[in-house]
């Protein structure tokens, strides 16, 4: 794929680039709808990467090619919602490089990307830190990884209009091979968890749907909205389990819950992360399971292939489930002993017939590639 990037960016400009960048997916291990409360998150990268190839330009111009089609776009024209579509992701970089006050140039660029669309995966992130990554480097801005995933996301909500929270970015720029990263989100704070599933003989499934989500339509910010109205009146990352009860009685029954699962999720991170430190990764099952419970029934953002798809693979053996990501359609993961990786894989299928079921890797994050 990044000899891809470099192919298209020849055809469709008819010179060489500067360079090749690329940032990979992301695969959520557990901590969901906590990153826009100040809440724990712990994702991993995955394989699965969007490629750059990158050329500044001397003027205010943007030429953008895929292997499907090309934009050529002016830097004034770049704001709120603009461009639309795809291009939000790579010319959003530039737009929100300058509001902070970075004076560059345009650019040409060239992208293929592995990472499937609408699965719940990233693949905008990834569009996104690849080319703040090549954009960096290019004009030697010196700007650091949690930097660049804090323009990242800056550009997501403004340029593309996703109000999305700090963890995508922070993903596909810090993860590294063979952890998930734990990031606090209040204090900005990272830590590499080791996660190898194969030193244990178990395995991680990417249970994939089929049944796209849409970020940009409208479910994300009703949802996240009924958090905010929670956070706003108490900051939900400062509570405990045990105050779930004590929740105030003049929130509606929906934020009540909605505050209770994220509560209980930052609660179920810090469980997850004590488990990985010890070295016991099977141990985090019931934690999986039980966030995948609470997304459903609490905060309300599964789906029925997402649950189809979590119910056979725990039915087939595997130590536990939950869908990742944002919710409404996309992805699961499982956590699954060596020996049921068959089973598993077969019962997910045939719970959800459009489902495509494949082991994952914690994997590196973004990367000057050529
Ligand atoms: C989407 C957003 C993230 C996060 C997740 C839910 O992926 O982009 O910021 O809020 O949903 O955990």
């Amino acid at each position: 794929m990044m000899a891809r990037a470099a192919e298209v960016f020849a055809d469709a400009w008819g010179y060489g680039p500067a360079g090749t960048w690329s940032a990979p997916g992301r695969v959520n291990l557990i901590g969901e709808h906590t990153d826009y409360t100040g809440g724990l998150v712990l994702p991993f990268a995955l394989e699965d990467r969007a490629h750059v190839t990158v050329a500044p330009r001397d003027d205010e111009r943007i030429r953008l090619a895929t292997p499907d089609a090309a934009i050529d776009l002016e830097l004034a024209a770049l704001g709120p919602g603009s461009p639309p579509g795809w291009a939000a992701y790579l010319a959003g970089a530039a737009w929100v490089l300058r509001e902070a006050g970075h004076e560059i140039p345009g650019f040409d660029l060239a992208l293929a990307s592995e990472v499937p669309v609408g699965a719940g995966l990233s693949s905008s992130a990834a569009l996104m830190s690849a080319t703040l990554l090549a954009l960096d480097d290019v004009h030697a801005l010196g700007l650091d990884r949690a930097a660049l995933a804090a323009l990242g996301r800056r550009a997501e909500n403004v340029v593309a209009g996703v109000p999305c929270g700090a963890m995508d970015h922070m993903a596909s720029l810090c993860c590294t091979q063979g952890h998930a990263l734990l990031l606090d989100t209040t204090t900005g704070a990272t830590r590499q968890v080791p996660l190898d599933p194969a030193k244990d003989n178990l395995a991680l499934l990417l249970l994939d749907t089929g049944h796209p989500h849409a970020l940009a339509d409208g479910r994300y910010a009703e949802r996240r909205a009924a958090i905010d109205a929670a956070n706003d009146e108490m900051a939900l990352a400062t509570l405990t389990p045990g105050d779930v009860g004590g929740l105030p009685e003049s929130w509606t029954d929906d934020v009540r819950r909605a505050a209770a699962h994220v509560i209980t999720e930052n609660a179920r991170v810090r469980a997850a992360v004590t488990l990985l430190d010890r070295g016991d990764l099977a141990g985090i099952g019931p934690l999986l399971d039980a966030s995948h419970a609470s997304l459903r029934d609490d905060l309300r953002v599964s789906s029925p292939e997402l649950d189809a798809v979590t119910a056979a693979a725990r039915g087939a053996g595997a130590l536990g489930a939950r869908m990742t990501g944002a919710g409404f359609g996309g992805s699961a993961i499982a956590l699954v002993p060596g020996d049921c990786v068959d089973a598993v894989t077969r019962a997910a299928s045939d719970a959800v017939a459009r489902a495509r079921i494949r082991q994952v890797m914690p994997s590196a994050g973004a990367s000057r590639d050529g």
